[in-house]
């Protein structure tokens, strides 16, 4: 949803602010824009993705700068729209991530006291703001307008002739990048790791001045705040292709390593370590939206199932409009950015409502950490692709976790079915890498149906929900129109879209829904729909009722989620390449969701 950068430093702005802009570009490609300031103000900006304005920009010198991509929210996606805005004098530039909610009152009083708007964007409100305000100090300009506008924002401005950049945030990303002679500003660390490792999480409200020797942060009101920087871990290498054609298929295959390094030293130390000391719940909610809610769908079988305390799952934009009534004590937010405006609404509401939170989350020290009583990290590595892959994959892990010591806590899990559990999770990784090891095979069967306008993801239990995030995948980066359906629902309605135009693919692994998935798998091929199974290796009864299988490693049922899912992610990424999608970068969609 947007992404900022800025710097300020010796070198010249211009190629540092493009290329940490790149990393950006899975939060938005409809436009982009740089702004450097200096000796006067140059502006260039361009409708497109990024490649479009590198093409087309001239050198503009100077060592202070922002740049912008952006996620069309308020204006179209037009060069005129396009970030940095500037105001009436062309001496300010501004770039943000968010919605202002109140711009059109604001707007209305601009142009009576003469502004002139070259936008339909909520964003130039605060240019022509800062620019009324400004008398001398920028910070205090900037302060003095934020005081007007509501709504969600991470803004960072520059002006001509001044070698600073002042920047804000209210439930937008912002981080500081700390280096030696010059500091950044961006949306998200991944976009600084070429360029340094310590950082500062710029927070609510908090002003922030930037300039190449100091980074000065104000709080709400006005006084000097000191924060340690953080040290990230994760390395630039984390952050590329590596040889790959895509980031997703890259991410695909990372999962044996993310889940076990999601794994690492928590299943020894859960024991003396638990996540709940002494605290036992009656029931649980988890909130989450996307492929973060089907983590959740999953999650409440697995829950259900280990620590045998009911649990209801909720999108967090619902969760936060629906009454009080049926509260659970414990309201888990599974957010793998961290960032998502709808979950962070969701985790304020769960505190408001007095219940414990916990918050699953891939990207340290983002906004919801600051939300939740307690945080349990995916461990996942960057995730660049628009796509979620290894961070679902690392959210079923943590999910795992988190039932086991829920399940410690209500004393349900025998010492036995502990030792069992543990045994299961340390095969994941490998169950996982079995099925990356038949990519070829998936590739095949992908290519053999991409010709499919619809198809349909059926699934029961607890795959029921990986049909649904098997069907996401497959919509938001083939755009092949993809359902997913609990499996014994199809008879109420949706066979009627069922035909030899619309292939089937079902989870159909020997658990204690397998008869009747059967039947189910036979009431489309009855209708002439082909169908692909996946399946446990060593089903030899499947092969009768399909048209295709791809087989996954026999475990217990509860984990076969994980290997499942990364079969229909491939089946997603092949279909999409079949199809010559742009597979890290699906039309209209932004990986991080900063706006409601
Ligand atoms: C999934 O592929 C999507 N990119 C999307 O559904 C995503 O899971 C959702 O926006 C939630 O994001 P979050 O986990 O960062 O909160």
């Amino acid at each position: 949803m947007c992404g900022i950068v800025g710097y300020a430093g010796r070198r010249e702005a211009q190629p540092i602010l493009l290329d940490c802009l790149k990393r950006l570009e899975y939060r938005g490609y409809d436009s982009a824009g740089i702004a450097v300031a200096g000796k006067g103000l140059q502006l260039f900006k361009s409708k497109g993705e990024i490649a479009v304005l590198e093409s087309k920009m001239p050198r503009m010198p100077g060592t202070v700068g922002i740049a912008h991509t952006r996620w069309a929210t308020q204006g179209k996606p037009t060069t005129e729209n396009a970030h940095p805005l500037d105001d009436c004098s062309h001496r300010l530039a501004i770039v943000h991530n968010g919605i202002i909610s109140n711009f059109m009152g604001l707007k209305e009083s601009l142009v009576k006291d003469g502004h002139r708007f070259a936008s339909e964007t909520d964003t130039e409100v605060f240019a022509h703001l800062v620019e009324s305000e400004l008398k001398g100090d920028l910070v205090d300009a900037v302060s003095k307008a934020l005081r007007q506008v509501e709504g969600t924002y991470a803004f960072a401005v520059v002006a001509a002739d001044r070698s600073e950049i002042v920047a804000t945030r209210r439930e937008s990303p912002l981080v500081v990048g700390l280096g030696e002679g010059e500091n950044f500003l961006a949306s998200d660390v991944t976009a600084l790791l070429k360029y340094t490792n310590r950082v500062v999480y710029i927070q609510d409200d908090e002003v922030v001045r930037v300039t190449m020797d100091s980074v000065s942060i104000r709080g709400p009101s006005g006084e000097l705040v000191e924060r340690e920087a953080q040290k990230i871990t994760w390395s630039l290498e984390d952050a590329e292709k590596g040889g790959y054609p895509h980031f997703m298929l890259k991410e695909i295959f990372e999962q044996p390593d993310a889940i076990h390094d999601s794994l690492l030293g928590r299943i020894e130390t859960l024991e003396t370590e638990p996540f709940f000391q002494g605290d036992s719940f009656t029931s649980v909610k988890v909130v989450a939206c996307g492929t973060s809610y089907h983590a959740g769908l999953v999650g409440k079988y697995i829950i259900e199932e280990l620590a045998k305390i009911p649990t209801t799952v909720q999108i967090s934009s619902e969760y936060r409009y629906s009454p009080v009534a049926r509260e659970s004590p414990l309201v888990v937010l599974i957010t793998q950015s961290g960032e998502t405006a709808d979950t962070l609404g969701a985790a304020r509401e769960a505190r408001k409502r007095g219940n414990k939170t916990v918050g699953i989350a891939n990207v340290v020290g983002s906004a919801i950490t600051r939300e939740v009583d307690h945080v349990i990290y995916t461990r996942a590595g960057p995730e660049i692709g628009v796509a979620a892959t290894k961070t679902f994959a690392t959210q079923l892990a943590a999910l795992y976790l988190l039932a086991m010591d829920l399940g410690v806590q209500n004393r349900v899990l025998t010492a036995q079915a502990k030792r069992s559990i543990t045994g299961s999770l340390r095969n994941l990784p490998r169950a996982v890498q079995d099925v990356l090891n038949q990519a070829h095979l998936i590739e095949a069967l992908a290519n053999k149906y991409s010709g499919a306008k619809d198809m349909f993801f059926i699934g029961r239990g607890i795959n029921y929900p990986v049909a649904l995030e098997g069907a996401l995948k497959t919509k938001e980066i083939s755009y092949v129109h993809g359902e997913g359906f609990p499996a014994g629902e199809l008879k109420h309605g949706p066979l009627a879209l069922i035909s030899k135009e619309s292939p089937v693919v079902a989870i159909a692994v020997k658990d204690h829904t397998y008869e009747r998935m059967l039947g189910n798998i036979s009431e489309c091929s009855a209708r002439g729909s082909p169908v692909i199974a996946v399946a446990f290796e060593g089903d030899t009864e499947i092969a009768k009722y399909v048209d295709d299988t791809i087989r996954v490693r026999e475990i217990p049922p509860i984990f076969a989620p994980v290997p499942i899912i990364v079969v229909l992610q491939l089946w997603a990424y092949y279909l999409a390449k079949a199809k010559g999608c742009p597979i890290d970068k699906p039309r209209n969609i932004a990986k991080t969701v900063t706006v409601e």
